[in-house]
């Protein structure tokens, strides 16, 4: 018996990087897992990736940001599989620049997708699982929400994503729903690569453990809070840094 069997589990921002890493970290230990994306495509091939690996997965096509594609997305993986166990809200876009040069746009783009799209999946999840009495809600927020230079949008929205698991977390107890976040330091995706070299060397420089992490590392942790072992634990933030020290 695999930890996560019989559990149906769903992950925004599943085409790639650490999205990815949890999917496949979550199916491994048994759940049915849902890969959703705003990226249709990309999303589609991921959950071959791992139903060509033997595991159980499907894919859905939504913006987290536009909240009836949040509701939507949750509707359709109760039709499809009778419940939602297991939410990892993942999806998440940087727009880095200085304060004094950030335009409202950039601004107004990562909180409507890295805050307002955790709130919009949680709260139609958190519906469901209220009734059912069960429920494991994983946020993915960031190291910068210690603040990080270049990322006061960035930051701002990882930071509320902290306010809102330990508020949710409070309603939700009661009805045996664990909400907690994940806090990765610095991940090997196609996030981290775009930044330039001489960045990537100086993040680098400030972990602990002296190299980047792997999605994969991000994903374990969320297989634990997913699973029974972690029945214990709410309200909590959880760093997969390595020990950076922003
Ligand atoms: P990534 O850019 O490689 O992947 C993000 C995925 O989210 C993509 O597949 C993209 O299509 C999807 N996405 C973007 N906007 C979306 C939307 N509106 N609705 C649905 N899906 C959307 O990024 P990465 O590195 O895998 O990051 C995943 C999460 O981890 C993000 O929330 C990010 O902020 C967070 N994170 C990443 C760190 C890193 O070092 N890579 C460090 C700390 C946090």
């Amino acid at each position: 018996m695999r930890k996560l069997d019989g559990k149906i589990a769903l992950v925004t921002g599943a085409a790639r990087g650490i999205g990815f890493g949890i999917a496949e970290k979550l199916a491994e230990a048994g759940a049915v897992t849902a890969l959703s994306d705003v990226n249709g495509e990309g999303a589609e091939a991921a959950a071959k990736r791992l139903q060509s690996a033997g595991f159980n997965a499907d894919f859905i096509v939504a913006d987290v940001s536009k909240r009836e594609d949040a509701q939507k997305m949750i509707e359709t993986i109760i039709q499809r599989h009778g419940t939602i166990h297991i939410l990892v809200n993942n999806a998440g876009i940087n727009r880095d620049g200085m304060l004094h040069k950030m335009g409202i746009d950039a601004w107004d783009e990562v909180i409507a997708v890295n805050l307002t799209g955790v709130f919009n999946c949680l709260q139609a999840a958190a519906i469901h699982m209220r009734e059912k009495e069960y429920g494991r809600i994983i946020n993915i927020a960031s190291a910068s929400i210690n603040g990080n230079i270049g990322q006061a949008n960035y930051s701002a929205a990882k930071a509320g994503v902290i306010g809102l698991t330990k508020t949710a977390a409070k309603e939700l107890g009661k009805k045996k729903i664990t909400v907690n976040a994940i806090v990765p330091g610095f991940i090997n995706t196609e996030m981290t690569r775009g930044v330039p070299e001489k960045v990537w060397d100086i993040m680098a420089q400030k972990i602990l453990l002296g190299y980047v992490g792997e999605p994969s590392d991000v994903g374990n942790a969320a297989a634990f809070l997913a699973s029974d072992d972690a029945k214990y634990i709410t309200s909590s933030v959880i760093e997969v840094t390595g020990g950076m020290v922003l």
